[in-house]
């Protein structure tokens, strides 16, 4: 959280701020990040002294590609004076050749383009990188597992980890500015980014991305140090939900349910101070979020009171015109997407966006105003950045790349690795004849997925000395042998091998194993590339567990993937199932210690993986969805019948759960603290680690109540026969809902409290509403 000493010592500040005139989106709230009044006197400053051309310029954010000589291996000067100097251009994005580059190599460029920024403009250029899961466009950078991983571990420090290294060796490479955290709600498996978030729930990713944000930039956003670096949290919002399932595809969803569930997550960020956020590319009920006024300034800037900058995702004015046709022309599109609250515009290609954008101005459709208010938010990050006195910094960052940041990466790939199903075979002995099988055994780039050493996840041979699953294990066992059966062409990002020959080879070694450990799963992408037909997992690769499985080998299945794909008709066919997801370059050997039982498991599911491909579920669904929980007088043919729930994950020892006590009184109101304990005992012979889940059920409501909601959530370690004692502390606004008229309403009536199989129950005795549209 932000000290609370720098909240009050603002706080005058803050409130004349909000009553000045002139102002164009004036906080009519306190506002989400408190302004210190040196930074907003520089920023007044510098606005003073700039031309509409200088302004217009800061507003757009180009490719590197624009600057770039012809060989992709350093920056071209005589482009750069075309950039900085015609144009006045305020941002660069991406990496060059688009693959990651050394951090020495990054940090010269990215210096080079500030020179030439602060000759020719005199301001400084804020350079931004898809740092995803670690400083992931770095070739030395050290990556962590994906978003999906580190909430499946349900430990919050491992968000808090990967944000400091992720700050911490991206300003080692000269660059302040990181696109992360992602905190889209992953609600639909079909979506091909559901596994760069922390899931389907809202409170799970509130609190992952907002420690995420917190270790990015430190707890003072006004004044970032060289440690730190800016976030944008993205993408603004709902974008997990599309119709269609495919990428950037319109979604429709309810106002109370953005509010409630999509808003909360960046609600939580935007008062911990996240500096940017980068906008939906889709459109919601048919608005595209770049042209949504009411979300950019109704509901971010003007009721959070919220001072940072909008940047636009890749190129998505122009999907205004070309792909949403709610404009007609480039022209109109900037109109729309500026008056909406868009500040910096991402328009990789085109820097003759100034231009237009000056033209408007002169046109009278975009008000000098609106854009002396983006300029100001532009300025205002460069200032808290500290970008003014240090365009570069000279400093030594002795922790880069370090023992500690592989050893963290390591430890939150053994917690995140999820055991879901156990017939007595695992831990391994370590003697068995083990025979690897499977297109994902070999592979590093599909332990990292995409976003990794490139957008779509090429690039083992950056990075040779971290193991693949195959080698991992041939480490730690002694008798192990490899027959892939399937492979990727990772030419074609499709299938080698389609005559079947290769399963035919790897069942007949079967006969020759003990045990088979079948790495199936999904090559890599990202956005777009990613989008399917088929929710299934591959016909070959189930082809090759079913032929497996017929050898009447013991089969443990270990599943490499970015979303649940289904595999109901697989898995009563195999004795253990593990899911890895996208656990990294230290992934392998986090699955060779867990499978040998020199780590244990303690990931749970942070998505309701689906068993049937009709029946994609969440794990709130409302009470009315499943005739166990509904009653009533028909008898639906409606269940959720899925292939493990949200929370599910199973570990070498097994744990007990007594004693759920309401220590604060049963009775509550809206203004409440209600605290819980429940006793977790290790009643196996192992040591293990715990994640203890609280969810709150509304009996009675207004609108139709979801089923259970997760309401908090600790992990603890327990030595066997260990009893810990775990509290919670619920604010009982937290049980509010948002009704059909699009206010927050806590009702009247009976709560139930859940945690392990125990529940109490808590009564609230008075119905409130808020007027407010945040609590
Ligand atoms: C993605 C963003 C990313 C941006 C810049 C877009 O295609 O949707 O997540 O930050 O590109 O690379």
């Amino acid at each position: 959280m932000i000290p609370m000493k720098n909240i009050l010592k603002a706080l005058p500040f803050a409130l004349a701020a909000a009553l000045a005139a002139g102002c164009y989106s004036c906080p009519k709230v306190l506002p989400a990040i408190a302004p210190d009044r040196e930074v907003e006197a520089k920023v007044e400053k510098v606005l003073k002294g700039m031309t509409l051309q200088e302004k217009a310029g800061q507003m757009v954010q180009l490719s590197i590609m624009l600057v770039e000589n012809e060989t992709h291996d350093d920056v071209d000067p005589a482009k750069m004076d075309v950039i900085f100097g015609k144009y006045k251009i305020g941002s660069i994005l991406n990496v060059m050749n688009d693959q990651a580059a050394s951090r020495e190599k990054t940090a010269d460029f990215i210096s080079k383009i500030q020179e030439s920024s602060m000759k020719h403009i005199g301001i400084p250029c804020i350079y931004g990188l898809d740092m995803i899961h670690g400083a992931t466009y770095l070739i030395d950078g050290s990556f962590y597992p994906q978003e999906i991983n580190l909430a499946a571990t349900f430990n919050r420090e491992y968000a808090a980890m990967m944000g400091r290294a992720m700050a911490y060796e991206t300003r080692a490479a000269q660059c302040p500015w990181v696109f992360s955290p992602v905190m889209d709600l992953g609600r639909d498996p079909r979506w091909p980014r559901q596994w760069e978030s922390f899931g389907e729930d809202p409170y799970l990713q509130a609190e992952m991305a907002r420690t995420e944000t917190i270790a990015i930039q430190g707890t003072d956003p006004n004044h970032i140090d060289l440690e730190h670096a800016a976030v944008s949290i993205k993408h603004f919002m709902g974008y997990g939900v599309p119709h269609t399932g495919k990428d950037r595809t319109p979604a429709y969803i309810v106002e109370n349910d953005l509010r409630e569930k999509f808003f909360r997550p960046f609600k939580e960020c935007f008062q911990a101070g996240a500096l940017t956020a980068m906008v939906n590319s889709a459109s919601i009920n048919g608005v595209p979020t770049h042209a949504n006024k009411t979300l950019l300034t109704g509901w971010v800037k003007e009721q959070l009171g919220w001072d940072g900058m909008l940047v636009t995702d890749w190129a998505d004015i122009d999907n205004l015109f070309t792909r949403d046709h709610v404009a007609a022309d480039k022209r109109e599109a900037l109109a729309l997407g500026i008056n909406a609250g868009i500040d910096m515009i991402m328009d990789p290609y085109d820097p003759e966006c100034c231009n237009v954008i000056i033209d408007l101005v002169k046109g009278g459709e975009v008000p000098m105003a609106r854009i002396d208010d983006a300029v100001r938010r532009i300025l205002r990050l460069k200032v808290r950045l500290g970008l003014f006195e240090n365009p570069t910094w000279e400093r030594a960052y002795p922790e880069f790349a370090s023992e500690t940041f592989a050893k963290e990466s390591f430890a939150a790939a053994v917690e995140s690795e999820i055991l879901l199903k156990n017939e007595g075979i695992l831990p391994l002995k370590g003697t068995e004849r083990i025979l690897v099988c499977g297109p994902n055994a070999n592979s590093l780039r599909t332990l990292n997925g995409g976003w990794s050493y490139t957008w779509q996840g090429e690039g083992d041979a950056f990075a040779p000395q971290y193991n693949t699953i195959l080698e991992a294990l041939q480490a730690r066992f002694p008798n192990v042998s490899y027959e892939p059966g399937v492979l990727y062409d990772n030419a074609r990002m499709n299938w080698q091998d389609e005559d079947a020959s290769g399963i035919g080879r790897a069942i007949t070694a079967a006969r020759g194993a003990d045990v088979i450990i079948a790495c199936v799963g999904e090559n890599t992408y990202c956005e777009t590339p990613g989008n399917m037909d088929d929710l299934n997992l591959s016909a070959n690769q189930k082809v090759l567990v079913k032929g497996l499985a017929a050898s009447g080998k013991p089969v443990i299945l270990v599943l490499n993937e970015g979303r649940p794909r289904i595999i109901g008709d697989i898995e009563p066919l195999v004795k253990a199932v593990v899911d890895v997801m996208l656990p990294s370059n230290h992934g392998g050997d986090a699955l060779a210690a867990l499978l040998a039982g020199d780590e244990n498991f303690s990931g749970k599911l942070p998505f309701t993986y689906s068993k049937h491909i009709n029946s994609l579920h969440t794990y709130d669904y409302k009470v009315s969805e499943h005739r166990e929980v509904m009653g009533g007088s028909y008898n639906y043919d409606a269940i959720m019948d899925v292939q493990w729930p949200f929370g599910f994950g199973l570990s070498y020892t097994t744990f007990a759960y007594s004693d759920l006590v309401l220590e604060s009184p049963a009775d509550f109101k809206a203004g409440d603290m209600l605290k819980l304990s429940v006793k977790v005992t290790n009643t196996g012979t192992r040591a293990g680690k715990e994640a203890v889940l609280l969810y709150s059920s509304d009996l009675v409501a207004s609108l139709v109540p979801d089923v259970k909601r997760l309401r908090g959530f600790e992990k603890i370690a327990l030595e066997p026969g260990e009893t810990k004692t775990v509290t919670f502390e619920v604010p009982a606004h937290e049980l509010a809902f948002v009704g059909a008229d699009g206010k927050w309403r806590l009702e009247k009536g009976d709560f139930r409290l859940s945690c392990g199989g125990l529940g109490v129950m808590a009564r609230c005795t008075e119905t409130k509403v808020w007027e407010t549209p945040n609590i």
